[in-house]
C-alpha cells in the first residue's frame, strides 16, 4: 500500500478483473479524424500496466459537449483505430456506456484486449452526476480507475460518482499529474515564478488572485496584460481590454505589492494596426502606444527581463501565451521565452511545468514541448488546480470504498 491519499494501481489486485478506466481522450476531431493524439498516447502506460497485470481495461470517456443526448458527431468510434495503433492491441467498441450490449462486451473481453465504451455524455445523468447512472456503469467493471486528471474538475458520474460505488484508485497518468503539479506549487523549490498569459483577465481572475499569495514573481502576458497597463495609466490604443475590470486589475497590482510578489508587466510592446499574420509592426516603449495601434506582443526588453527572471528562479509554472502567438511574428516573445525555459530545464537549472491547450500549442510551435519538466494534459482542470481549488474527481478518490 502506498502512503498516498489515494490508492493507485499498485494497490489493487487486477488479475482477471474488469477495470473500468475513466480516461480523458477528449481530442480534437476534424472530419472524423483525430488531429492530435497526445491525450491518447498519455493514457497508454496505464492501459498497458493493467493488461500486463492480467486486468481487462474497459475505457470510459467523454468527447465534446453533446448535452446529454446521443449525437453521432460526438461518437468515440473514430478513436478506435487510433487507440489500436497507439496501444498495439485489439480494441473493441460498445455503442453505449451502459446496458446489455455493453455488459456482454465487457464480460466477453479477452485477456490482452481493450473495450472502449461510447461517450458518457450521451446520458444526461453524466453531468448531473446521477447515482443511478454511476450504478449502471459500475456493472461493467470490478474496479474503478480514474486516469482522467484533465476531467477531474468535473463532478460527473464517470469522474466522481463511480468512485463511491466501486473500489477506486488513480491511474498512472492521474498519479503523475498529481505528483508533478502538487509538487510544483506547494513544495516547489524557490524562487517560484508563474507566467500567466492569454486574452482575458475575467477567465483567470481567481487564478491571479491565488497566485500572488504563492509565487515570488508573476509575469502577466497576452492581451490580459493590456488591462493592467491601462490600469497603470498607459494608453493602449485599440488593443483588446476589459475596461470593466480595470479596478480589479488595480486591486491585483496592489495586493501583489502587499504580498511581496513581483508583478511583471511588459516594459515595451510590439504594436500593429490590426490582428493579422505578418501585419506591419513596430516596437515601442510601453508609454507610447498610438491610438490606432494594438498591442500584440511583448517587446525585446520585456523578453530580456522575463528571461532574467527565469534564470533567477528554480521553478516555473506556465499557463497562456505572452502575445498573439497564432499570428506570426506575434509569437516571437512566447517562442523565445519558451526556448529559454527549455534551455534552463535541460541544463538542470529550472523545473518547468506547463498546462492548458493554448500553452501546449505555443510550446509545440516553439519546438520545446518535450524539454519542459512536465506538461499537463489538462486545460480547465490545470487552471482550477492552479487556483487552489479541490478537484472533485481527485477528492472522490480519497474517499473511495476499500
Ligand atoms: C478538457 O478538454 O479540458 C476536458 O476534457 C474537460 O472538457 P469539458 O470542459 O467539456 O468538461
Amino acid at each position: 500500500m502506498t502512503d498516498k491519499k489515494y490508492r493507485t494501481l499498485e494497490d489493487m489486485d487486477l488479475t482477471g478483473r474488469r477495470v473500468l478506466l475513466r480516461v480523458d481522450i477528449n481530442v480534437p476531431l476534424v472530419e472524423g479524424k483525430v488531429r492530435d493524439t497526445t491525450r491518447i498516447r498519455r493514457i497508454a502506460p496505464t492501459v498497458r500496466r493493467i493488461l500486463a497485470a492480467g486486468g481487462r481495461p474497459v475505457l470510459l470517456a467523454h468527447l465534446g459537449r453533446p448535452k446529454g443526448r446521443r449525437d453521432e458527431a460526438f461518437s468515440l468510434a473514430p478513436l478506435v483505430p487510433v487507440l489500436r495503433s497507439v496501444l498495439g492491441v485489439p480494441v473493441h467498441f460498445a455503442p453505449d456506456c451502459l446496458g446489455e450490449k455493453a455488459e456482454r462486451a465487457a464480460a466477453a473481453l479477452a485477456p490482452g484486449h481493450v473495450l472502449l465504451l461510447e461517450n458518457t455524455r450521451f446520458h444526461a445523468g453524466e453531468e448531473a452526476n446521477a447515482p443511478s447512472l454511476a450504478r449502471s456503469m459500475a456493472r461493467l467493471g470490478d474496479i474503478y480507475c480514474n486516469d482522467a486528471f484533465a476531467a477531474a474538475h468535473r463532478a460527473h458520474a464517470s469522474t466522481e460518482g463511480l468512485a463511491h460505488v466501486l473500489p477506486a484508485c488513480a491511474g498512472d497518468l492521474m498519479d503523475s499529474e498529481l505528483n508533478a503539479l502538487g509538487g510544483a506549487l506547494t513544495t516547489a523549490q524557490r524562487p517560484l515564478v508563474a507566467l500567466v498569459g492569454g486574452a482575458k483577465i475575467s477567465t483567470k481572475l481567481d487564478l491571479l488572485g491565488h497566485l500572488i499569495g504563492k509565487v515570488d514573481s508573476l509575469v502577466i502576458g497576452g492581451a490580459m496584460a493590456n488591462s493592467f497597463l491601462m490600469a497603470q495609466g498607459h494608453a493602449v490604443g485599440c488593443s483588446l481590454v476589459e475596461a470593466e475590470l480595470l479596478p480589479t486589475a488595480s486591486g491585483i497590482i496592489e495586493a501583489a505589492a502587499a504580498q511581496n510578489c513581483a508583478l511583471v508587466l511588459p516594459c515595451d510592446i510590439v504594436v500593429a494596426p490590426r490582428l493579422a499574420a505578418r501585419a506591419p509592426c513596430r516596437v515601442l516603449p510601453v508609454e507610447g502606444c498610438p491610438a490606432e495601434q494594438m498591442i500584440l506582443d511583448a517587446g525585446p526588453q520585456s523578453l530580456r527581463q522575463i528571461k532574467e527572471i527565469f534564470q533567477n528562479s528554480a521553478t516555473l509554472i506556465w499557463n497562456g501565451p505572452l502575445g498573439a502567438f497564432e499570428y506570426p511574428p506575434f509569437d516571437a516573445a512566447t517562442t523565445a521565452a519558451a526556448q529559454h525555459a527549455a534551455y534552463l530545464t535541460r541544463a538542470g537549472r529550472l523545473v518547468s511545468v506547463a498546462g492548458g491547450g493554448d500553452t501546449i500549442a505555443a510550446l509545440n510551435v516553439a519546438g520545446v514541448a518535450d524539454d519542459f519538466s512536465y506538461i499537463s494534459t489538462a486545460g480547465g482542470a490545470f487552471l482550477e488546480w492552479m487556483e487552489g481549488k479541490e478537484l472533485p474527481g481527485v477528492a472522490a478518490l480519497h474517499r473511495g470504498p476499500a
